[in-house]
């Protein structure tokens, strides 16, 4: 009998884990959920905060919102990661407080610590970042966002938050948020830069706990349309490594190349002091509508030399529409930064970190080709993947070059993604407008372009695909375009086009990639 009823239990115990997985992992297997990028469990994330290198782990932080999958009380989400593509999700690392919620900042390790929040055997973590309180808010007081710091002595595992915070009070800024922090060697300080509204303002100080201001960078070119929000400063060297100069991120929440939220950025100098920016063009992290408040990682060890940037796959225009049920937001895939030097301009160059070459589980070879009209290549097409196709782009202005050339991503319910080269207009683009889902404003579908900076007589693309986004990079990596989509079934077949004229593949492969799930 003793035998049958255990049994019994242990048959029950089978069934109910067979019928009714838990909730976490077919959260996991949703239809939308990205394979090759970080995305919280459940409920809602938005921008990357306080990236930091230490003790051999990459720690990602963020905005997140445990109680509902759209956006409200702000905590810190954590997740770490050994190689930047596989993470794993961390308990929320700082809660709101009676000062209010936590929203955008940044994480530096204070090597010397400087703060005495730790010690200098064991530095301590130390989160600087903006407090939101709503209560201020609501009575109309302009002074509810101020910064506050958290320290951790154990790799970010549990946090305290410093006893005498606001570190930097509010003196009447509606828009004062999302500082950025690092050690600059010259001068030996701390450098905070704040976004305020229009402007960036810089402070500087000693310990991490007492702030002094030291200058607004107000410039009198660039793009004004929208917030300005979480700048992130730093040296970048050239590609050929032979020039470093200073770069200056801002995210705007509107007011991007294909509309709502995008990353402008300035190239200058920076002596401990000002920021001296350099040209006067309005630059673009990336012309994709779906990589947002971009920032770096900080505390990178010197031999590996990188600097690391990732984005927020989203925009404010939808980000609380998109249609994933347990969870909403994903991170853009880590890319390398570095800078170009292009005519007169000095540009941002993003790569995908070459982490993702030990990734592939499969290759397939495209043989060189040329195509007139529409040639499929891949009729079994899995996500996630890296596409690469190289086109012969000699015959620029000759008769018979194409007006239009690219691929088509597609399925048998006539929903597609398409990116390629419109040559009459010297642009790249992606198409989502025929992806399938759209927002409720119609924002979402849409064909996106990105100017084509220079001629040469080749093009190399390379497109990072995943459930529901897409991720092309030009060779050298001049030309970024991140994009969500939402197919209502996979998009699983391939085909290059080439419209009114012929174009020539002269190689390319489809890598197939490990998923993190
Ligand atoms: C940018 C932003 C930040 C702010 C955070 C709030 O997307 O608006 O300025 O700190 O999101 O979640």
């Amino acid at each position: 009998m003793k035998n049958i009823i255990i049994f019994h239990f242990i048959l029950v115990g089978i069934l109910t884990a067979c019928i009714s997985p838990n909730i976490k992992e077919k959260n996991l297997v949703e239809r939308y959920r990205p394979q090759i990028h970080f995305s919280p469990d459940s409920m809602c994330m938005n921008n990357p905060n306080g990236m930091v290198f230490y003790k051999g782990e990459y720690h990602l932080f963020y905005q997140y919102n445990p109680h509902s999958t759209e956006w409200g009380s702000m905590h810190w989400g954590h997740a770490v990661s050994d190689d930047l593509i596989h993470w794993e999700q961390l308990p929320i690392a700082l809660y709101p407080d009676s000062l209010g919620n936590i929203l955008s900042g940044s994480v530096v390790i204070d090597w010397k610590n400087t703060s005495g929040l730790g010690s200098e055997l064991n530095p301590p973590m130390v989160a600087v970042f903006t407090y939101q309180n709503s209560i201020l808010e609501k009575e109309g007081s302009n002074q509810f966002q101020t910064q506050g710091i958290a320290f951790s002595n154990d790799s970010g595992r549990t946090w305290e938050k410093y006893a005498h915070n606001p570190v930097l009070n509010n003196f009447g800024m509606k828009d004062f948020r999302d500082p950025k922090v690092f050690w600059d060697n010259e001068t030996e300080y701390w450098i905070m830069v704040l976004a305020v509204h229009d402007h960036v303002n810089i402070y500087s100080s000693t310990d991490l706990l007492n702030w002094e201001f030291e200058s607004e960078f107000t410039p009198n070119f660039g793009s004004f349309e929208g917030i300005w929000e979480c700048p992130d400063l730093f040296p970048l060297t050239m590609k050929n490594g032979e020039d470093r100069k200073w770069v200056l991120l801002i995210s705007l929440r509107n007011g991007a190349p294909n509309g709502g939220s995008g990353t402008q950025y300035f190239v200058g100098e920076f002596n401990g002091h000002y920021f001296i920016p350099e040209g006067n063009k309005t630059k673009w992290l990336d012309f994709g509508s779906d990589n947002y408040a971009s920032a770096s990682w900080s505390d990178i060890p010197e031999a590996d030399g990188r600097r690391i940037s990732i984005g927020w796959m989203n925009n404010w225009q939808y980000a609380d529409e998109i249609p994933t049920t347990a969870w909403r937001g994903a991170m853009t895939i880590p890319r390398k930064l570095s800078l170009t030097k292009i005519y007169d301009q000095t540009m941002i160059s993003s790569e995908p970190i070459e982490e993702f070459d030990a990734a592939v589980s499969e290759v397939k070879k495209l043989q060189p080709t040329k195509v007139n009209g529409e040639v499929l290549i891949e009729n079994d097409f899995e996500t996630p993947s890296v596409l690469t196709l190289r086109f012969n782009t000699s015959r620029r202005t000759a008769l018979g070059f194409p007006e239009i050339f690219g691929l088509r991503l597609y399925n048998d319910m006539n929903e597609q993604v398409m990116i390629g080269m419109d040559n009459l207009n010297q642009m790249i683009f992606v198409d989502r407008s025929m992806a399938g889902w759209d927002n409720e404003s119609n924002l979402f579908a849409r064909i996106h372009y990105a100017p084509y900076f220079y001629n040469s007589d080749e093009i190399e693309l390379k497109i990072f695909i995943d459930r529901s986004s897409v991720e092309m990079f030009t060779k050298d990596g001049l030309v970024v375009m991140t994009e969500q989509y939402y197919s209502s079934e996979p998009l699983n077949r391939i085909s290059i086009l080439s419209k009114n004229g012929e174009i020539e593949i002269l190689n390319g492969s489809i890598k197939k990639l490990f998923s993190i799930r």
